[in-house]
């Protein structure tokens, strides 16, 4: 999920921090104990690598008791850090916080060497709450002074206790896909910045897997049937029974992720943690990994660009660069892009010889090498589809209902305007919805209607077509296996459809 949620201000924070971390002698960091490497902010731990640390899992009476030790101990094992678990009850807040920061450094005490501290945390893991808590009738705020900035304040817990509060920093790119959806479960992340749906989806799937008798318990599901439920099963079935529900007594999917959301953050769910250090170490490896590839494509691009022959780097078999370049690339590649591989290029009677070679060298496989609209590329042998679809269930990219409602009259009606949409669903389209199709480079404009205001007309690309296996569009399957899509509204005139079932983007404040 492409979630876009560093803003512009975020710039001004970071200057503050680098600068104050010039003069502290710690760093606390403010971590959501239901989600602290997702809260942890990977820019703040480069920045102030250096320094001992103090983590706090903060918000501990939300998260699950056993995992918040797990966490507990992960931290400890580090060199130069602390951890404490708090939450906003607890009134031996500031003396534990005091006593921790004072075991990291000790020779930092009495008046004339007061102990420094500066204390981060992205928003919404509870640092004001935690602050305020901590003040309360000891300690106190400072005005205005000289060395503090506007976007800092010290606060002195104690006569040689200074904490500096910043405010919160976030990072630019999340690298963890897990990461973006537990920041957006829990609120972190500003709602113009996430599909609700798609969240709860990832959430519900989640809870399923590790917390399945919570959820039975909140939603009263049936406990036989239940853990077989997939996904958008549990949400069908929350949106019914919290009574999510638009006239005709569809279910108001908008309305059901909401519910699902706002009983995880309330703690309504029960206690939960959406991350073990074990979980967290596979997910960032895969992370690691998948930055590594684009780093990797992007410096070959730029090699391509700059004209370095691409012979000179890998001193392959034809064969064997054509098929490297297959197997790692999502989208389909043409016989020009093939070709162009080499230096100089391959002529067309060579590359339909090593076609040949693979083609027949992958007789028998799991993959199979086939010629697309689009171009050439590996796929999975038809025989093996049905048992990878069990695959493609725990892990397939998610879309919501509205993405896929919309994705399904711009294929059938095409081309539309954003308005043709909105007449046929009867609601909003949202401009997110718009950008995750766009994302995935199955819808782009064509061209201007010819009306008041020159609206762009909206069509499908031959990526999708290339990624539902089909030659032309006059192959598109039933509406009802397009991704198992109920679009009732396709046949019944504008008028008689339901109200709008998701804000705009005007009521989104985007
Ligand atoms: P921030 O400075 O890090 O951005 O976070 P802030 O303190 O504003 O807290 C964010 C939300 O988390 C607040 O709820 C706050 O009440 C809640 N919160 C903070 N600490 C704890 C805690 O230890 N446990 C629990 N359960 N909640 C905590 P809100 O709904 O945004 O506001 P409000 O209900 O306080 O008005």
């Amino acid at each position: 999920m492409a979630i876009q949620w560093y803003p512009g201000h975020m710039h001004k924070a970071k200057k503050a921090i680098m600068e104050r971390l010039k003069s502290v002698d710690m760093v606390i960091e403010v971590l959501d104990a239901r989600l602290p490497a997702s809260s942890a902010n990977p820019l703040l731990a480069k920045l102030s690598a250096d320094k001992p640390k103090l983590k706090i899992l903060n918000k501990q009476d939300l998260a699950d008791a056993q995992r918040t030790d797990l966490w507990l101990a992960e931290y400890q094992a580090q060199s130069q850090t602390q951890a404490i678990a708090l939450d906003a009850s607890d009134r031996q807040a500031a003396a534990k916080l005091i006593a921790a920061c004072r075991a990291l450094v000790p020779h930092r005490k009495g008046l004339d060497k007061p102990l420094r501290v500066l204390i981060c945390g992205i928003p919404n893991v509870g640092k004001s709450t935690l602050i305020n808590g901590m003040l309360g009738k000891k300690g106190a705020k400072t005005g205005n002074e000289p060395g503090i900035t506007k976007a800092e304040q010290r606060l002195i817990l104690a006569d040689d206790f200074w904490l500096y509060d910043t405010p919160g920093m976030l990072w630019p790119k999340i690298i963890v896909e897990e990461a973006g959806y537990h920041l957006a479960a829990s609120g972190a992340v500003g709602r113009n910045a996430l599909d609700e749906e798609t969240v709860a989806l990832e959430l519900l799937d989640y809870l399923r897997r590790h917390y399945l008798t919570l959820l039975q318990a909140r939603y009263q599901a049936d406990l036989s049937t239940s853990p077989h439920w997939r996904d958008d099963e549990w949400l069908d079935w929350i949106g019914r029974k919290r009574g999510a529900l638009l006239t005709g007594g569809r279910i108001d999917y908008q309305k059901a992720a909401e519910r699902v959301l706002t009983d995880f953050r309330d703690g309504q769910i029960g206690c939960i943690t959406l991350e073990t250090p074990n979980q967290w170490a596979v997910w960032l490896k895969a992370g690691q990994q998948r930055e590594a590839v684009l780093k990797a494509e992007r410096e070959a691009r730029k090699a391509q660009r700059s004209g370095a022959p691409m012979t000179e780097q890998a001193p392959l078999s034809a064969d064997a660069f054509i098929e490297a370049a297959l197997l790692t690339r999502d989208e389909a590649l043409d016989e020009r892009a093939l070709r162009a591989l080499f230096e100089p290029p391959m002529s067309a009677d060579k590359l339909i010889d090593v076609l040949a070679v693979l083609k027949s060298r992958w007789q028998g496989r799991g993959l199979l090498l086939v010629h697309t609209p689009e171009g050439w590329r590996f796929q999975v042998v038809p025989a093996a589809f049905s048992r990878l679809s069990r695959l493609n269930e725990q892990r397939a990219p998610r879309y919501s209902r509205a993405v896929m409602e919309t994705l399904a009259i711009i294929a059938y009606q095409q081309p539309v305007t954003r308005a043709d949409i909105e007449a046929i669903r009867g609601v909003a389209v949202s401009s997110h919805v718009m950008q995750i199709l766009q994302d995935r480079n199955w819808i782009e404009v064509i061209g201007q209607r010819d009306t008041l205001g020159q609206p762009n007309l909206w069509a499908t690309t031959p990526q999708f077509l290339s990624d539902l296996q089909l030659e032309d569009l006059c192959q598109l399957p039933p509406l009802t296996e397009l991704g198992e899509l109920v679009l009732p509204e396709l046949t019944e005139p504008a008028a008689a459809l339901p109200a709008a079932e998701e804000p705009s983007d005007d009521e989104l404040g985007a």
